[in-house]
């Protein structure tokens, strides 16, 4: 099938090479010309795992091209709107400009019996508001929200857990049909596919990852109430993690949740059900922003108490900068902000990651990168890892890192350490929500 994405960010690119390695005819389309020549020379232009090989297969195939121009739309069957959605610049709400920018500019394109399907995480209505629009062209718009998670995006796209599509008209068996196309390789397998309307597929994003970052911070919560009762929360969440109805997936207690998707998201859930006369629904998601930003400062204070009360004048090395492993996504990152905070108190803090450094030391020049792991540990007064990765988690051994710092105080803001073996090689070793 001919489909054109309009977007080429983490999602509209991961989709595009995607949809071309299942065996579709596809154009990306973006903007940003550096973007676009990045993705037409075979080159991802962020680190995510397996998009590299499938967008050189793509291009090489010939299935896959990138362009700027929208014009290039045109002929496609169905054209996936994967703009980014930011936090507005002056409140909590959701920026629609990208979103209405992309279909706008489509319309001239459409013909009869296209469908547009909208991947962008937008405020529950936004669709309904789109669509006359679209149907004037003789076109059919439809919401189809992406649960992808960087890291795991290819394998996401092509192999999700469940399609969701909303679409004016349940009836429109046709309409199915063509999306059941689309994601053949899926639909085969036995996927659960649900058809629900505008209102439905919408939240159903914004619901998801409301629950994740709201499982988080619960669990972050607890560590607030380990922290003054010596209980030991990484212990409490394997306990309750064995109910089937909990569940242990999103109950790492830690420095809590960054990214371009959870804090904006739940942000904008707040913002327009405040528009809706709801925000009492969902005041919790305020609670749950809150919990999860004083996980940052905690992690900084730990390392203040474990030098008794300043961190003045100390080398401090952080090891992560990514907002998770598997990522060169710095968006609301945790892991940088701590690093920021403790500089902002006078440390010296060097900064290190396997993927992040050239994104983290284009937005805060302020602080000291290297990229060598080792390097970056020599002659440290204190570590702290932020970001758990497995060069930090697995492949550190503590007895080689104290052969390189020069202090003995670990602490580990994802509690992600092998704690007996740190401290059996000489470390203080501090956990969140551990005593
Ligand atoms: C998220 C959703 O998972 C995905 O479905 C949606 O489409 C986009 O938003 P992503 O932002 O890629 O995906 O990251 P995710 O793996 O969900 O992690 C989000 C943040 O939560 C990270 O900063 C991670 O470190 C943190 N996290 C995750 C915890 O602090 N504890 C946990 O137990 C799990």
């Amino acid at each position: 099938m001919r489909l054109s994405v309009i977007g080429c960010g983490y999602l509209g690119a991961v989709h595009a090479a995607a949809m071309a390695s299942i065996g579709h005819e596809v154009v990306g389309i973006d903007v940003d010309q550096r973007k676009i020549d990045s993705l037409s020379q075979g080159k991802a232009p962020f680190f995510e795992p397996g998009l590299q090989e499938i967008l050189t297969e793509g291009i090489a195939s010939g299935r896959l091209r990138f362009t700027t121009d929208l014009a290039e739309a045109k002929g496609a069957k169905v054209h996936f709107v994967g703009v980014g959605t930011p936090q507005q610049k002056d409140g909590y709400a959701a920026d629609l400009t990208y979103v209405n920018a992309a279909i706008d500019g489509l319309l001239p394109y459409l013909s009869e019996g296209d469908i547009v399907a909208g991947k962008s995480t937008v405020p529950v209505g936004t669709a309904a508001g789109l669509a006359p629009r679209v149907s004037e062209t003789g076109a059919t718009l439809i919401w189809n929200p992406e649960f992808l998670r960087e890291g795991w995006a290819v394998q996401d796209t092509v192999d999700p857990d469940r399609l969701v599509i909303g679409i004016p008209d349940a009836d429109d068996e046709q309409l199915v049909q063509v999306v059941k196309d689309v994601y053949h390789p899926a639909i085969a397998k036995g996927t659960p596919f649900i058809v629900t309307d505008y209102a439905t597929a919408e939240l159903v994003k914004v619901a998801a990852n409301a629950f994740l970052a709201t499982k988080i911070s619960f669990i972050n919560a607890m560590a607030e109430i380990a922290e003054v009762t010596g209980a030991d929360v990484t212990q409490l969440a394997d306990a309750i993690g064995h109910d089937a109805r909990i569940g242990r997936r999103f109950l790492g207690a830690g420095i809590g949740f960054g990214g371009g998707c959870l804090p904006k998201d739940i942000r904008a859930f707040s913002a327009r059900a405040e528009e809706l006369g709801r925000g009492e629904s969902v005041n919790f998601l305020r609670e749950v922003d809150a919990i999860n930003l004083r996980r940052r400062d905690r992690a900084a204070q730990l390392v203040v108490d474990a030098f008794g009360g300043s961190v003045f004048k100390k080398n401090i090395t952080v090891l992560g900068a990514a907002f998770k492993p598997h990522s060169d996504d710095i968006r609301d990152s945790p892991a940088l902000d701590v690093a920021i905070k403790l500089r902002g108190l006078g440390a010296w803090v060097t900064v290190t990651d396997p993927e992040a450094l050239e994104n983290a030391e284009r937005l805060h020049p302020q602080l000291n990168y290297v990229a060598d792991r080792d390097e970056a540990l020599r002659g440290a007064d204190a570590v702290i890892v932020v970001t758990e990765w497995d060069e930090y988690r697995r492949q550190l051994d503590p007895e080689h890192a104290a052969s390189l710092a020069e202090g003995r105080i670990i602490v580990d803001g994802r509690n992600c350490l092998d704690a007996p073996a740190w401290r059996a090689a000489g470390w203080t070793y501090y956990g969140m929500g551990r005593p």
